[in-house]
């Protein structure tokens, strides 16, 4: 048991934990590294307080001025919290598209929040370049960037990973996740790696996102679209660089219905929909790699950011999928003939 100073002191540290439903019917050990038990809710606590640390130490950031930073909703609930426990302020820059869940935290959180149009990368308004902006025009603003600056990453290499392989007291055979940034693979799969050079690294990718296609074909194309918040990417960047990466799969939206109510009713973990694609990620690497294996994944957020729209059968019907989820042997079936589809790739940037 910790004793914090202030609340940023809290973050990291989080508990793993074996998923007893997936694990007894595949006959490997999943867990979930439960990230959210860190302050602000989710994984990204971790990135926040790396970035900041980091620009305070280069003299880059210092108290009174204000962080800005583009965001899907969680990087700057993180940024908020960090900036509360550091004297500084947080500007955060949103597509008004996401959850009302994160937005409120930001703001419960004493971040200002600027709500943007969800536009392409390439549109000089993408909240991107908004934050971007809006920092270079102001001497009292320090941008985040998250997806470039490898202080990101460098949270998950120097905690993430350690924490999980003191945990597993170095008995993990694979390690599976979504990427958004890629800092949270970046970071983990690099630390990890480095204690065991075997280990089995894999991305989930959901539709909409091109991460999957990069590594199949070295361009960035997407298909369909995601409920998924925080992840997937269409573009090559710093903190995704840093991983090293064995397998991809693209998973559907619906297979995150299936798990979710599966877990929930089975273990009582209610998952956010990232962490559904993460634990539908760990059971098609536990059916591919057969019983005996151990596998980590993430739980990166609160299940509660996603009760509008994993857990929101209205809002499920609107994107055309079935909100009664499919039984489990026949999500089981159809994951164990998955075949060529699971990529075998070697992104490893070293
Ligand atoms: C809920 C959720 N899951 C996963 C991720 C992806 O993490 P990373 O940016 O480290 O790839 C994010 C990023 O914002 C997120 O908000």
């Amino acid at each position: 048991m910790r004793v914090g100073a202030r609340q940023s002191d809290l973050i990291g540290q989080t508990d793993l934990l074996r998923i007893p439903s997936l694990s007894d019917l595949t006959g490997c050990d999943i867990f979930i590294k439960c990230e959210f038990q860190n302050p602000g809710g989710s994984i990204k606590d971790r990135a926040a307080k790396q970035l900041i640390d980091d620009a305070m130490e280069r003299g880059e950031l210092k108290p009174g001025m204000t962080v800005v930073e583009g965001t899907a909703g969680n990087t700057g609930i993180g940024l908020a919290v960090v900036a509360k426990s550091y004297g500084l302020r947080m500007l955060a820059v949103m597509p008004n598209d996401q959850t009302p869940e994160k937005e409120r935290m930001i703001r419960l959180h004493g971040g200002e929040l600027m709500a943007v149009d969800p536009v392409p990368f390439k549109n000089e308004n993408h909240f991107y370049h908004t934050a971007r902006r809006l920092a270079e025009e102001r001497d009292d603003c320090w941008w985040a960037n998250q997806f470039e600056n490898t202080s990101n990453a460098r949270a998950h290499y120097l905690h993430t990973g350690p924490e999980i392989w003191e945990q597993t007291e170095g008995r993990i055979d694979a390690l599976v996740s979504v990427a958004g940034t890629g800092g949270t693979i970046g970071g983990n799969s690099r630390f990890l790696k480095e204690q065991n050079p075997e280990l089995d690294v894999w991305v989930v990718d959901p539709d909409g996102s091109g991460i999957y296609e990069f590594l199949r074909s070295g361009e960035y194309v997407s298909n369909g679209g995601s409920m998924t918040e925080g992840i997937g990417i269409m573009r090559l960047v710093d903190n995704f660089r840093q991983a090293r990466i064995d397998h991809a799969v693209n998973l559907p939206d619906q297979d995150l219905v299936t798990l979710s109510r599966y877990i929930r009713d089975e273990d009582g973990i209610v998952l956010g929909s990232s962490s559904a694609l993460n634990v539908a990620g760990a059971l098609a690497a536990a059916l591919r790699k057969g019983p005996g294996h151990r596998i980590v994944t993430f739980s990166c957020d609160l299940g509660e950011r996603s009760v509008s729209k994993l857990y929101n059968p209205e809002y499920l019907r609107g994107r055309g999928l079935n909100p009664d989820p499919e039984p489990i042997d026949v999500l089981m079936t159809r994951y164990r003939e998955l075949g060529d589809k699971v990529l075998e790739v070697n992104w490893n940037n070293d």
